[in-house]
């Protein structure tokens, strides 16, 4: 059976060609066991916990992608390469940048814009955006639609600093539209398109930047839930 470094198949428990891709494995531990049947785990290395499983009777995986860019992109690149998965879809919480932004709304990532260095390793002549597969994209979004969700679409930054020595940098982002803030998926749409595979990120707020409001844990498990629901729609 093919291994990785950093993922080794146990049990003969293959990996799916449609990955979920939390940034905590143990969100990937209670994914498969609360919203897929038949699961079984096919990676435990450096307790990066992975789960093959079915969803309405498709099958597909879930594995945590640890935080941060470098992460993110060494799990994408094996799931991608070594395992031949096709769809991969980050479910992650971020911060929130825009006013009319509330905790909890789902933010849908059209794209990716970054404080880090990743695209470098491509040395392309210019400055590129990474961008979603749109097929993922609109699929998310009809079904964010159909099930009534708050959410909204647009650009996203993954950062590599969570405590930013320069405080004023979310506000020049702000200006440039960034719905949110999270740490990974400007990697994973790179590693994704330059492989010819598809990618989206799906988040939930869990923090907002510019004002606080309190929810209740009944707020948060239901927008968790929309988010998996739309991004397992996507199989
Ligand atoms: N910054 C970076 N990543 C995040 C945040 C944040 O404020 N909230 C959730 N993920």
């Amino acid at each position: 059976m093919k291994a990785t470094p950093h993922i080794k198949p146990m049990n003969g428990v293959e990996i799916a060609e449609t990955v979920l891709l939390p940034g905590d494995p143990l969100r990937a531990k209670f994914i498969a066991e609360t919203y897929l049947e038949d699961v079984q785990q096919f990676n435990g290395v450096r307790n990066m916990f992975g789960y093959t499983g079915t969803y309405k009777g498709q099958k597909v995986s879930v594995m945590g992608s640890g935080m941060g860019i470098p992460s993110i992109g060494i799990y994408s690149y094996e799931l991608i390469h070594t395992f031949g998965c096709k769809k991969l879809i980050r479910v992650g919480s971020c911060g929130a940048m825009q006013e009319d932004i509330d905790l909890y709304d789902v933010i849908i990532a059209q794209g990716a814009s970054t404080d880090s260095d990743y695209v470098k390793q491509y040395n392309l002549p210019g400055h590129y955006a990474p961008i979603a597969s749109y097929n993922l994209l609109e699929g998310a979004v009809s079904k964010a639609r159909e099930k009534g969700v708050n959410y909204h679409v647009g650009n996203i930054l993954s950062s590599d600093i969570f405590y930013n020595a320069d405080e004023t940098a979310n506000e020049r982002w702000q200006r440039m539209g960034i719905l949110g803030v999270e740490m990974e998926s400007a990697a994973l749409y790179m590693n994704a398109t330059y492989a010819g595979v598809e990618a989206l990120g799906v988040f939930t707020v869990s923090d907002h930047l510019i004002h606080n409001k309190a929810t209740t844990p009944e707020e948060r498990e239901r927008a968790f839930t929309d988010m998996i629901e739309i991004a397992l729609s996507l199989i």
